[in-house]
């Protein structure tokens, strides 16, 4: 990901309205954004004024993302699942596709435990991810 790119191309879409409606709804205040990358999201999440720890491997995404407004209300972290902290969040949210860097299942149980760990009781796992059955790579197009 190069973080200039990432969010000239990547605007605010349905899924965001989404996403920000649903914490509403289950009334989440501390939320862990994994994957955040340039903090795209991220920002609007501490903007509304939730409590919000910010996690991604990626170094440079994450130097992008404190340069935004707002950063400075979020805790940010270089790492991955198993930097959350237990039992600490009312939500653990993966949004724009971060479910699909895990490849194998192993990854996949790996992230998934680690949610589980982190998060209160009753607390939300969310996060999207592609339907494979549109079949989307069909429509991909090579135009130098
Ligand atoms: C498509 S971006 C999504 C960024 C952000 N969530 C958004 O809504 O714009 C996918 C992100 O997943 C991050 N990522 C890659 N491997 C990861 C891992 N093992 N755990 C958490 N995030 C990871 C990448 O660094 C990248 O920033």
């Amino acid at each position: 990901m190069i973080p200039i790119v990432y969010d000239q191309i990547n605007g605010w879409g349905k899924d965001d309205d989404f996403f920000l409606s649903l914490l509403k709804e289950i009334n989440a205040k501390r939320i862990a954004d994994l994957g955040c990358g340039t903090g795209r999201l991220t920002i609007h999440f501490a903007q509304k004024g939730y409590q919000i720890t910010a996690i991604d491997p990626n170094q440079e995404a994450i130097n992008s993302a404190k340069r935004k407004e707002f950063a400075d209300k979020v805790t940010w972290i270089v790492g991955d699942s198993g930097d959350l902290k237990p039992e600490a969040y009312d939500v653990v949210i993966m949004t724009a596709n971060v479910a699909q860097v895990f490849l194998t299942g192993e990854s996949w149980r790996q992230v998934i435990a680690d949610a589980y760990r982190a998060l209160h009781q009753g607390g939300h796992f969310i996060f999207d991810t592609r339907n494979p059955l549109a079949k989307e790579w069909e429509e991909w197009r090579y135009n130098p």
